[in-house]
């Protein structure tokens, strides 16, 4: 049993986005069954690290990758890093429900959290523009694909659905780049592609304030995720080359020096 470590708000929040109380079982995809017989028919043991796709809880990233996100958003606003916190690539929404969570534990009313999705699901791979995404299927899995509507529900059941929440719809090579974001205290990318990773580093890493973090969901688990950043990465200044830092064998993050 996990001791309560900082706002018991927050805490709960987090328990009940990852549906900690219930455990509901995971969807039954056949590309999950193998991790899903392998950890015992345990889903608490799953969803530790985000190995399954809920047929329930409102994230599939799991305790791990929540507790990272909550670390890094808590820093920055610790910190005073100025700027907005954003995910691109948000399926049912509760990675950016606890976003919102802590601003509201912490009353803070100056930031937005930004939620970029098609809410239809992935792109087909353009393989002649990214041939690291050739023959990606993420586009043909329906479960992938949560309405607008649906997550702007997800969020009102928390109570968390007000004007410092704003959404961005569509594909992100359209959505991003003339998006009326300032600065970002935390950037976290979780939309699988090559494609999807490129376009949300294109137009959103340069606005990450010194200090703020990058997250990205799927360094691990799809190589075309880890292509692209390191494609952008090579763009940037050897100084500006980050300290990778790992999560739970699935996604890494990193922070931006404070000048
Ligand atoms: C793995 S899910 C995200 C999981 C989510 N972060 C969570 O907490 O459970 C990937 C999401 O990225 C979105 N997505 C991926 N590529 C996209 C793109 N190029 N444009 C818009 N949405 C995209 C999909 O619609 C899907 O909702």
């Amino acid at each position: 049993m996990r001791e309560i470590s900082g706002d018991p708000y927050v805490d709960l929040l987090l328990r009940a986005i990852l549906n900690e109380i219930y455990l509901d079982p995971p969807l039954p995809l056949p590309f999950l069954r193998r991790k899903w017989r392998r950890a015992g028919f345990d889903v608490a043991k799953l969803r530790a690290t985000g190995q399954d796709w809920p047929s329930v809880a409102h994230s599939m990233i799991g305790r791990a990758r929540m507790e990272n996100l909550r670390f890094c958003v808590e820093t920055a606003l610790d910190d005073g890093v100025p700027g907005d916190l954003i995910e691109t690539g948000v399926w049912r929404g509760g990675a950016c429900i606890l976003m919102r969570g802590i601003l509201r534990a912490r009353a803070v009313t100056d930031r937005t959290v930004w939620v970029a999705d098609s809410f239809a699901g992935l792109p087909p791979p353009d393989a002649a523009a990214y041939p690291a995404d050739a023959g990606d299927l993420h586009h043909t899995m329906a479960d992938l694909a949560v309405p607008l509507e649906e997550v702007q529900r997800n969020f009102a059941l928390y109570g968390l659905l007000d004007d410092q929440v704003r959404f961005l719809k569509g594909w992100f090579r359209d959505t991003l780049p003339g998006a009326p974001i300032g600065q970002l205290a935390v950037l976290r990318l979780d939309g699988d592609m090559y494609e999807s990773t490129t376009d949300a580093l294109r137009a959103l890493y340069h606005k990450v304030a010194p200090g703020g973090f990058v997250i990205v969901d799927d360094y691990h688990v799809v190589p075309g995720c880890k292509a692209a950043v390191h494609d952008h990465l090579a763009t940037l200044p050897a100084a500006a080359q980050p300290e990778i830092r790992e999560i739970d064998g699935t996604g890494v993050y990193w922070r931006l020096p404070a000048v």
